[in-house]
């Protein structure tokens, strides 16, 4: 039997979330948006879960932000989901995320294609398991031609390694005398890192009250407004992401000038 007052509510919800979106659109709304997806883990401790039901729900949550985050005009969504010292984790953990991508996107390609999401991933292809790498490349292939959202995967992504590796290309390529050094500048070498078709991120969420960057887009982030929140990334709603980019467009970004 349809419960009548959980159907009135939800209803009830849905109105004032769209009359939210329709107010903040009114202001200049973050371009690019990078969250570090926290507090899994702990989520799933306080109701005696095994971790991986945490990252199951973490994942839930991943189709609402990025659902709104399209509907509110963000061009770029970059969300940390594995990071090169997440190798860490014990093995059955690490199965697991390895395997979320192709669960994500089993169960959500097809609204993500309708609502033209472009899938995109950053990070070392090489050391993730082929069945991993291959879910994100279809997804990618099968939404390439949407202009919607992009939606930035960073799996197996570290910073310091990503600037190392652009520091290595950017020697070879003066020696072999495709790059002049007295050309190198901060839009050059940004062109070799792994963000390079992307703008810098305008708003930073954390999740799960750690504040701290995690090895997480160090050289992108130079600019970026950061906002922390002690809310476990598996509660993490619409309204948090909605109260993040209001807080935004509250700051003043002034890059150094007055
Ligand atoms: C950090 O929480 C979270 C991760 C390392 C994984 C994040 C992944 C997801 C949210 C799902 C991603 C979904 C897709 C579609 C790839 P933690 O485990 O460190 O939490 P804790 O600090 O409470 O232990």
């Amino acid at each position: 039997m349809l419960d009548k007052r959980k159907f009135w509510k939800k209803q009830d919800e849905s109105y004032e979330l769209q009359d939210q979106i329709i107010s903040i659109k009114k202001q200049p709304v973050p371009s690019h948006i990078a969250i570090i997806m926290d507090g899994n883990g702990r989520w799933a401790k306080k109701r005696a879960l095994p971790r991986i039901a945490g990252h199951h729900e973490g994942m839930k949550v991943v189709r609402k932000i990025t659902k709104l985050a399209n509907e509110l005009g963000v061009k770029t969504l970059t969300l940390y989901a594995f990071s090169t010292e997440n190798w860490k984790r014990p093995k059955m953990e690490v199965d697991y995320l390895m395997k979320l991508p192709e669960e994500f996107l089993g169960s959500f390609l097809p609204e993500l294609i309708e609502e033209n999401v472009r899938v995109e991933m950053m990070g070392y292809r090489d050391s993730l398991p082929s069945h991993t790498v291959n879910a994100v490349e279809k997804a990618m292939r099968d939404t390439q031609n949407n202009n919607g959202l992009v939606l930035n995967f960073a799996l197996n992504y570290g910073s310091r390694s990503e600037i190392l590796d652009a520091v290595k290309s950017v020697l070879n390529d003066c020696k072999s005398g495709i790059l002049n050094e007295n050309e190198l500048n901060e839009e050059v070498f940004s062109s070799y890192l792994m963000t390079s078709k992307h703008e810098d991120p305008d708003l930073l969420i954390r999740t799960s009250g750690e504040i701290r960057l995690s090895n997480f887009m160090l050289w992108q982030l130079a600019y970026t407004e950061f906002w922390f929140t002690e809310v476990l990334w598996p509660d993490f709603s619409e309204k948090h992401l909605i109260e993040a980019v209001r807080e935004f467009q509250n700051r003043q970004r002034r890059f150094g000038g007055v």
